[in-house]
């Protein structure tokens, strides 16, 4: 479903943390009242990174979690945008548009949900947890990265709920399981329950794999996707990714409106997977 735009502001607000998470990853908490009172899980803000022309377009980021009028971000210095928002300072301007976008279906039935996070794919989580727990549903995070370092702290996506189960997965072994976060799903999926995955498009198109070649077929089944954006919120036309459709069979969906989050089912893989890298001004 296409998202509403009616509920979207563009909100400047200040600074309240920046906090370092390791391995370069940083966690940015602002006071944005607009979206802290009506993100929903899964949905992201347009922010503004910096106050001169480069980038010239502000960058999409998940909302990490809300508290009262402040809204989180998580995120890594890769870039020039992220590069000027790692370095914030508390007291610091924060312009952010937004809530933008389709999140995670959460009024299906009240299953177990199991949370498939990829490095900064973590980033849309703590917010859906919050939203799943309050259903009463247990939850399963797997927490996979390249290394130690760069996995999210795992308390932050349980904040000491024990119905909250965190597996670390690291590809070089340095913490929890070694592997990639993909070859832990057979082992933590049961026909009927709720999969959410967050993460690099590949690491989806791995995920989409790894649940298809399981006998147990999930209930629902949902990734947050990445494309490159301009406007963020239907203009532009350059986020278009590559879907199924029941009338043309091949279309393009508009990641910033139609998504970012989308039915696993929806997605095609193949073609996702042959787009050219994004680059954005
Ligand atoms: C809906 C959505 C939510 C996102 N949420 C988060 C988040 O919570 N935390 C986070 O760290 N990142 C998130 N991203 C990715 C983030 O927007 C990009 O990393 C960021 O725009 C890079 O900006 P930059 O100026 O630092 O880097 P650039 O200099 O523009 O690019 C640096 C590298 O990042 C790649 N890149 C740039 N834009 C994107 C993009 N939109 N998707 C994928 N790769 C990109 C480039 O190809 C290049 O390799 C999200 C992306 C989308 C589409
Ligand atoms: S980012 Fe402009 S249409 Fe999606």
């Amino acid at each position: 479903m296409t998202a509403s735009l009616a509920g979207v502001v563009d909100e400047r607000g200040e600074v309240v943390a920046v906090e370092a998470l390791g391995g370069g990853m940083v966690e940015i908490s602002a006071r944005l009242p607009h979206i802290a009172a009506t993100a929903r899980p899964g949905q992201f803000a347009q922010i503004r990174c910096g106050s001169g022309f480069h980038p010239l377009l502000r960058r999409p980021f998940s909302v990490a979690w809300t508290e009262d009028d402040v809204a989180a971000f998580v995120l890594a210095p890769v870039g020039a945008g992220t590069r000027i928002l790692a370095s914030m300072r508390p007291g610091d301007s924060l312009n952010a548009l937004g809530p933008l976008g389709a999140g995670f279906t959460v009024d299906a039935e009240p299953t177990a949900a199991l949370c498939v996070a990829g490095g900064l794919g973590c980033a849309p989580f703590p917010l859906l947890i919050r939203v799943l727990r309050r259903q009463g549903r247990p939850v399963t995070v797997l927490n996979g990265a390249a290394t130690a370092g760069l996995l999210y702290p795992p308390q932050r996506f349980s904040r000491g709920d024990g119905g909250v189960t965190v597996v670390a997965l690291t590809a070089d072994g340095s913490r929890g399981m070694r592997g990639l976060v993909t070859e832990a799903v057979a082992a933590n999926l049961d026909a009927g329950i709720a999969v959410y995955g967050c993460g690099p498009n590949p690491m989806l198109a791995a995920l989409a794999a790894a649940i298809d070649a399981c006998g147990a077929a999930p209930g629902l089944a949902e990734v947050s996707l990445e494309a490159p954006m301009g406007c963020g919120f239907g203009t532009c036309l350059g986020c278009a990714l590559p879907v199924h459709s029941e009338a043309d069979g091949a279309a393009w969906a508009l990641c910033c409106t139609d998504g970012p989050v989308m039915p696993m089912a929806t997605v095609a893989w193949e073609q996702l997977m042959n787009l050219p890298a994004p680059h954005v001004a």
